[in-house]
């Protein structure tokens, strides 16, 4: 999620999960080739599984950015077709590819030919009300046929004009059924389902329809969501760590990286949520924006 799992949050939740497929923010091919490419791209090797999540229209570019990617080492490379902001359609790119299917088509078939790791999509529902459903079907087919490895579907359509982000992200319906539907007329590609997923039970019970669950918001609200997934989803035999020693073990990470005192406090941001529920939380959450929290010994 943009400005929120940097690497350094991802190194946080790697210290909760070995198991889980992380996912990069949303990276403009712009920023990869004419940016400073190893500022948007480099990664800690605890990292892994992790995929890189591109933005992008152009194929030519896609592919020049997959094949960069997979230099980089990451493990699946993806297309955000799912992003409605008004900064993103305004490079073109996102939700807004939607209305050019054959332009998801070809920038998939162009990354397919430039890495031999997995490409995968992450799309909404739709854009246009009653027939997305036979749209999102009709470009499925076509993603299969040039050798997409898995799509991964944000239950919700999403409004290209007159709503913000965060209202594309929360006021319209969820519509977990469709994702079902999906995965029941195409069988052999994994479909993952994402929105608004919270709790252990609710992604045991997708997991009967569908073969994975993205998270989203419900981890970085709460990141102790990931600290027992590996026992419960993985059968990982390892202990469940407590919140303490997670917070320990990133707040020595972060004293390792040796910033000035303003850099510290952004990069324990991702901690904020850790004690989310329990008894103490305010207080955790407090002293971690006052920065009152002890340096860690590394
Ligand atoms: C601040 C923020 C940034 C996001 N950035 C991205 C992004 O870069 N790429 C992406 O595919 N989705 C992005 N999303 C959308 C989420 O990945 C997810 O699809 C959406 O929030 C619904 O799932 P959730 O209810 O589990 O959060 C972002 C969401 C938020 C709140």
């Amino acid at each position: 999620m943009l400005d929120l799992t940097t690497r350094h949050c991802r190194y946080l939740y790697r210290l909760m999960s070995c198991e889980v497929l992380l996912y990069s923010e949303m990276v403009a091919t712009g920023a990869i080739i004419f940016g400073d490419s190893k500022r948007v791209l480099d990664f800690d090797a605890c990292e892994h599984p992790l995929a890189l999540q591109l933005a992008g229209a152009i194929p030519d570019e896609l592919a020049q950015c997959a094949k960069i990617g997979a230099e980089y080492d990451y493990d699946e490379i993806n297309l955000n077709v799912g992003c409605p902001s008004s900064r993103v359609q305004a490079g073109g790119f996102g939700a807004c590819l939607l209305l050019n299917p054959d332009l998801v088509v070809d920038g998939v078939a162009a990354m397919r030919a430039a890495t031999d790791r997995p490409v995968t999509v992450k799309t909404r529902l739709g854009i246009r009300g009653e027939t997305d459903f036979a749209d999102l079907c009709r470009l499925t087919e076509r993603l299969v046929e040039v050798g997409c490895q898995k799509l991964i579907v944000h239950a919700r359509e999403a409004k290209l004009q007159g709503m913000s982000p965060r209202q594309n992200r929360s006021s319209l319906p969820l519509a977990y059924d469709h994702v079902y539907d999906l995965k029941a007329k195409f069988p052999q590609l994994p479909i993952v389902i994402n929105g608004e997923i919270v709790s252990y039970e609710a992604i045991a019970e997708h997991l009967q329809y569908v073969d994975g669950v993205m998270l989203g918001r419900s981890v970085y609200r709460n990141p102790y969501l990931l600290a027992e997934i590996d026992q419960r989803f993985y059968g990982s035999k390892t202990k469940v760590k407590s919140r303490e020693q997670i917070a320990e073990e990133y707040m020595a990470y972060v004293t390792g990286l040796g910033v000035d005192a303003k850099k510290r406090n952004i990069l324990l941001k991702p901690l904020l949520g850790l004690y989310k529920g329990v008894a103490g939380a305010s207080s955790w959450r407090k002293a971690l924006a006052l920065g009152s929290l002890p340096e860690q010994e590394t």
